[in-house]
């Protein structure tokens, strides 16, 4: 996290550490899947294996949640990959939806929504809104993000009751454009070089 804050860090080692950092969202994300037996033949015996108990969904909030999509996918590849877009109005920074894709058992499923940045809350909360009417259920829904700020956790702890959030930091606030502080800049910008 904290090479992933320097200002001067690249779009190539931005897009490494990302996914490091996904890496280890990844493995925490999933800590508490439930898993069911399954039974397995070694080369020397029969044994007792485990398998994942639910069907898992992977919702990254483009662009920036691109990101965590493969770092997730390497832990979880049997995982349905539905995709949102939401842009984010810079002057009232209300977020509008332009992309929604979804696999349409969403009520079968774990679903992790992959958004980088909580800043506002604004584009997580719509995000998960749309997950929720797509039948996904607040107590299989899981945000990942990389960086949040109080104001945004506020926003979603508000809007959408039940719904667990795994952040790799907790910053200190937003600022008056919405940026997160400390924070890391424009996450999207970062990783694909449109700064
Ligand atoms: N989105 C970002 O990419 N960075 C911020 O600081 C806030 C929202």
């Amino acid at each position: 996290m904290t090479r992933l804050r320097e200002w001067d860090l690249g779009t190539e080692d931005f897009a490494r550490e990302a996914g490091l950092v996904g890496r280890i969202l990844a493995v925490e994300a999933s800590r508490h899947l439930s898993s069911r037996a399954r039974r397995v033949r070694t080369p020397l015996e029969e044994t007792e294996g485990s398998s994942l108990a639910r069907l898992v969904c992977l919702v990254p909030v483009l662009r920036a949640g691109l990101a965590l999509l493969e770092p997730f996918r390497e832990l979880l590849p049997e995982a349905s990959v539905g995709h949102i877009g939401i842009a984010r109005d810079e002057h009232t920074l209300e977020a509008r939806i332009y992309v929604e894709r979804l696999p349409g058992n969403l009520a079968d499923c774990e679903v992790f929504l992959l958004d980088p940045m909580l800043a506002t809350g604004h584009s997580s909360a719509a995000a998960l809104s749309v997950l929720k009417k797509a039948g996904a259920r607040p107590e299989h829904l899981k945000l990942v993000c990389c960086v949040a700020a109080p104001e945004g956790v506020e926003v979603l702890n508000q809007e959408h009751p039940g719904v667990e959030i795994l952040s790799a930091a907790l910053d200190r606030k937003l600022n008056e454009r919405g940026f997160i502080l400390p924070g890391l800049g424009d996450f999207g910008d970062r990783l694909f070089g449109t700064i």
